[in-house]
């Protein structure tokens, strides 16, 4: 992907969203996010992204971002100015979740978060229409990730999404986020257009 391009979705004006590459001096507030969904989920008695659940220290999740962001694979969506949510979006899965041949054809979303203050506008399912739109530019046919095995609500939201669970990857042994869902690009509108860049690495 080129570093220079952002790929707007409407203007940044209040009201309309705006999908961006993350910068550099985000990756603060890319934590914070993290850290409020968090808490949230543990409100909920989900232990989703928690260290006890295994999920990843906040510290491991801000070296995964800000690799991602170095490498023009994080994105924000913005609105009103404000960041509302992120997404990042790559080549890249756990070994034991997609076999390579499915890797090869698909593009990967990992470390989506709507801020809560942003929920029920639907800014998650815009920010995977973006991962369709960046799969669609450079000819690949699915958007696929990894969900949290035990968290029954977040399936439902990816089915609600469009997607289909593709299977629970095994032996859980191997990690906490194993029910792998995906959808095919040719299943969202194709309104937005295809940019062509060389290939998401
Ligand atoms: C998933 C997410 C990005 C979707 O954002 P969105 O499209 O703007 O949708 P909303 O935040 O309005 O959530 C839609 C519904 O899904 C539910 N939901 C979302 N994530 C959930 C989760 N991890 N666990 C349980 N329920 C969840 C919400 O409670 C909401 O339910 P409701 O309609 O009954 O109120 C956002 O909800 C989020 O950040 N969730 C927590 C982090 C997360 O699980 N990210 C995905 C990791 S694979």
């Amino acid at each position: 992907m080129t570093r220079a391009a952002a790929v707007p979705i409407g203007t940044a004006q209040p009201g309309t969203l705006l999908i961006r590459r993350a910068r550099r001096d985000e990756l603060a507030l890319l934590c914070l996010l993290r850290l409020r969904r968090t808490r949230w989920l543990v409100a909920r008695g989900e232990d989703q992204w928690t260290t006890a659940g295994r999920g990843l220290d906040i510290e491991a999740f801000a070296g995964a971002v800000g690799r991602a962001i170095e490498r023009g694979h994080t994105w924000v969506a913005e609105l009103g100015g404000e960041v509302a949510g992120t997404i990042t979006v790559d080549r890249r899965a756990d070994r034991h979740l997609w076999s390579p041949a499915e890797l090869a054809e698909a593009v990967i979303v990992h470390f989506m978060i709507v801020d809560a203050a942003f929920a029920g506008r639907r800014i998650g399912h815009r920010l995977l229409a973006h991962a369709a739109t960046l799969a669609r530019g450079d000819g690949l046919d699915w958007v696929r990730l990894d969900a949290w095995t035990t968290n029954r609500a977040l399936h439902a939201y990816y089915r609600n999404a469009g997607f289909r669970l593709a299977r629970i990857a095994g032996p859980a042994t191997l990690g906490p986020s194993c029910a792998l869902f995906e959808r095919r690009v040719d299943t969202w509108p194709s309104a937005l257009p295809a940019l062509r860049r060389p290939a998401i690495g």
